[in-house]
């Protein structure tokens, strides 16, 4: 069979994920995810058109060498090494859950009347990231439509911690409502580390997703990012693949 190049279209989407799905096992990868991405609001923050005025392009980059040669090839540079961890939940033995400090309460990210307080929190968490490319200043309305709006978030495995209705500690899950569950960003407000609160919404998150029926949890660390390291071992997480982080640029 003689392979032909085309542009995607909306039909290539369940062959496409079918293939993400057999390559690279931590991805949450549906149809619906894909569309989305590239129609709409969303598409101006996930497009890869130069076109857009677009000077930097980002990819993530499987850490074994013919990957890593295509991509210098193709203009890239590599930056900072995520590892990629995993969990069976169907076999995996929870530890004990931490008890929350005086006044934090946890709810879910349903449970929220408005997402604003998770939008703050994500952005102040998000700012302590160690990372080469971190989370620009975004507004609430662009927040929405990239974030909470994306349709494999699902908001009952999001779990926060409140005082005061404020967000003090959060972690984002997604889902492809089929078995598998990522972790999409975890965050402590900075007055609020060092006391458990990343523990505790990432067990409940990990409880409930198990309670749901999802089978593998996948969670993606920098590599220097000791603190979150910490918890996913607590958690029971183990490497299973890196990636090296890469930027080219587009334009000066
Ligand atoms: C990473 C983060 C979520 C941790 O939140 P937290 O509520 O302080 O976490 P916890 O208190 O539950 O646990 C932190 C653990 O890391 C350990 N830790 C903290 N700093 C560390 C360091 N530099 N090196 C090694 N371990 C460290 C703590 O000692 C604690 O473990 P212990 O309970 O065994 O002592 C928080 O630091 C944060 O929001 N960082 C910025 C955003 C970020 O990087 N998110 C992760 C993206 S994947």
């Amino acid at each position: 069979m003689v392979p032909t190049v085309r542009a995607a279209g909306p039909t290539d989407a369940a062959g496409v994920v079918a293939l993400l799905r057999a390559a690279r096992p931590h991805l949450v990868v549906t149809p619906q995810v894909l569309a989305w991405q590239a129609t709409g609001k969303p598409a101006e923050r996930f497009g890869m058109l130069v076109g857009l005025g677009v000077r930097l392009a980002y990819a993530r980059v499987v850490d074994e060498p013919a990957s890593l040669a295509f991509a210098e090839r193709h203009g890239y540079r590599s930056g900072r090494r995520n590892v990629i961890l995993g969990l069976d939940l169907a076999t995996a033995v929870l530890p004990p859950a931490p008890a929350p400090p005086a006044g934090v309460r946890l709810v879910t990210a349903a449970d929220l009347p408005d997402p604003r307080p998770l939008y703050e929190a994500d952005l102040a968490a998000a700012a302590d990231e160690p990372g080469d490319v971190g989370m620009d200043e975004i507004s609430f309305g662009d927040w929405r439509a990239a974030y909470w709006d994306r349709p494999d978030l699902d908001r009952a495995l999001s779990t926060v911690a409140t005082a005061d209705g404020v967000v003090v500690a959060f972690t984002v899950a997604l889902t492809d409502g089929r078995d598998r569950y990522l972790s999409g960003m975890t965050g402590t407000r900075a007055g609020w580390r060092g006391r458990g609160l990343a523990r505790l919404v990432k067990h409940a998150s990990l409880g409930a997703a198990r309670s749901a029926g999802l089978r593998w949890a996948y969670t993606l660390n920098d590599a220097g990012n000791d603190a979150m390291r910490a918890v996913n071992a607590w958690c029971g997480y183990r490497p299973v693949a890196a990636e090296w982080r890469h930027l080219r640029t587009l334009h000066e």
